[in-house]
């Protein structure tokens, strides 16, 4: 297995293999080097050894990037001796037969969501993935914010009350325009499902961080712009074959009940992701674009001082202290991908698995299954997570009374810690 070696001074060079020099490829590649200065006491000094892309500008940036080596073939990188780890960042269709290949070749992966093009797929990985032994990561990047991380613990700490109900929005507008050509992410056999896979899967894992596992939902997807040009021939019109719309009632194993929506036609909205969590004592809410603050209410029921009172990320949250002295200093969100990195190579360094990795990519995986059969049906479908049997998704009423003692327990393996798989 790719076991990186130490060296004198103690600490282990974590060979990194990259697949897909695009806008993640570039992410994940300043990620890996970056930790070694946000986390200096690190066990593992990644470095970059290998990339690949099928296109030869984006080998010439990898070269710039820092990579020893480059190459057109990604079975190069998988199969490279002084390669520990791969980052799968190239495009969907991809992803499953590299991250098997890699995980049978013994490379641990940190793998871009939404991990396989349907459940089957990203079982699949999930499969090889157990089966190496190796560890994995996977790009959720939303539950990384520090403030995000603050909320979690508000949550668990019992101070929103119990939580009644949830909502999460991913609203995008780059689809918008007609005129914007039919690339792969339009395409059933390249990119899987459309809005679901690329925007609804981050706010699925999300609301399963912060407040229950989703046990089952009622979804509807409608594809607003059905056709699209050809990339390079604007007079030629090719069908848009997925969903550029989906939204979903929801209900989680803890009883509260919940609303989520995800849009790549959302006119006027740019990669708006936000939540909101109400519970009997009091609520929250987020959004990527101020992810650095968090709107909390509570302790204000019966007071005249009703509203929220806005708390900036804080050198207590997460991991906020390994890039900012204090609250008011922001981050961003190539921040987020370094605190991904740096998780990733801790749990190779401690051989010791940790979320999200494959178990929260699958759980994911199958609820936007439950959503794309709920659109089909029409009506309500168990998200058939591991252990559970359909009949236990049956349609009884969800009042906050009827959470069961039994649902808590199946409650979030969702934590931070590390877990032996
Ligand atoms: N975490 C997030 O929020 C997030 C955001 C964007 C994209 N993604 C995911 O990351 C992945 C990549 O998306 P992107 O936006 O970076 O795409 P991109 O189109 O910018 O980059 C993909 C790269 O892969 C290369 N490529 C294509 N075929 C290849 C092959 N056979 N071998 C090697 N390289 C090949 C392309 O040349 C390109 O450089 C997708 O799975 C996407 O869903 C995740």
């Amino acid at each position: 297995m790719g076991a990186p070696a130490k060296g004198q001074s103690g600490t282990s060079s974590l060979g990194v293999g990259l697949i897909g020099l695009g806008w993640m490829g570039r992410l994940h590649s300043e990620a890996h080097v970056r930790t070694r200065h946000h986390y200096p006491d690190s066990d593992l000094v990644p470095r970059l050894v290998i990339a690949a892309d099928s296109a030869p500008d984006r080998r010439r940036e990898a070269l710039a990037l820092g990579y020893g080596a480059v190459t057109q073939h990604w079975e190069e990188v998988v199969s490279h001796p002084q390669v520990h780890a791969v980052s799968v960042t190239a495009p969907n269709w991809l992803h499953r037969d590299i991250a098997v290949a890699a995980a049978r070749a013994g490379k641990h992966i940190w793998i871009e969501k939404p991990v396989g093009r349907d459940l089957r797929e990203t079982s699949e990985i999930a499969s090889a993935v157990a089966g190496a032994g190796v560890r994995s990561r996977v790009g959720f990047d939303l539950r990384y914010a520090p403030t995000i991380q603050r909320a979690r613990t508000l949550v668990q700490e019992g101070v929103l009350g119990e939580i009644r109900h949830a909502r999460a929005t991913f609203l995008s507008d780059y689809a918008s325009d007609p005129q914007a050509p039919r690339t792969w992410r339009f395409v059933r056999e390249q990119a899987g499902s459309g809005a679901l896979g690329d925007l609804m899967v981050h706010i699925v894992d999300l609301l399963a961080y912060l407040v229950a596992p989703i046990d089952a939902v009622c979804a509807t997807a409608a594809t607003a712009i059905a056709a699209r040009p050809a990339e390079g021939q604007p007079d030629v019109m090719l069908p848009v074959e997925n969903e550029d719309f989906v939204s979903s009632l929801v209900r989680f194993a803890n009883g509260a009940q919940g609303v989520m929506e995800a849009s790549r036609v959302a006119t006027g909205r740019q990669s708006y992701a936000a939540v909101e969590i109400h519970g009997t004592l009091g609520a929250l809410a987020w959004s990527f674009d101020r992810m650095n603050e968090l709107q909390l209410s509570v302790g204000r029921l019966s007071s005249g001082d009703r509203g929220a009172t806005r708390v900036m990320a804080d050198t207590s949250h997460g991991t906020f202290a390994a890039f900012q002295p204090g609250p008011g200093l922001l981050l961003g969100y190539d921040d987020l991908k370094v605190m991904q990195a740096h998780d990733f190579a801790r749990s190779i360094a401690l051989d010791a698995q940790s979320a999200p990795g494959m178990d929260e990519a699958v759980r994911a995986a199958r609820t936007l299954a439950a959503m794309e059969r709920s659109w089909v049906s029409g009506g309500w479908e168990g998200t058939e997570q591991e252990g559970k049997t359909r009949s236990e998704y049956g349609k009884r009423p969800v009042s906050s009374e009827s959470a069961t003692r039994s649902d808590q327990a199946e409650a979030p393996d969702v934590g931070d810690e590390e877990r032996e798989t």
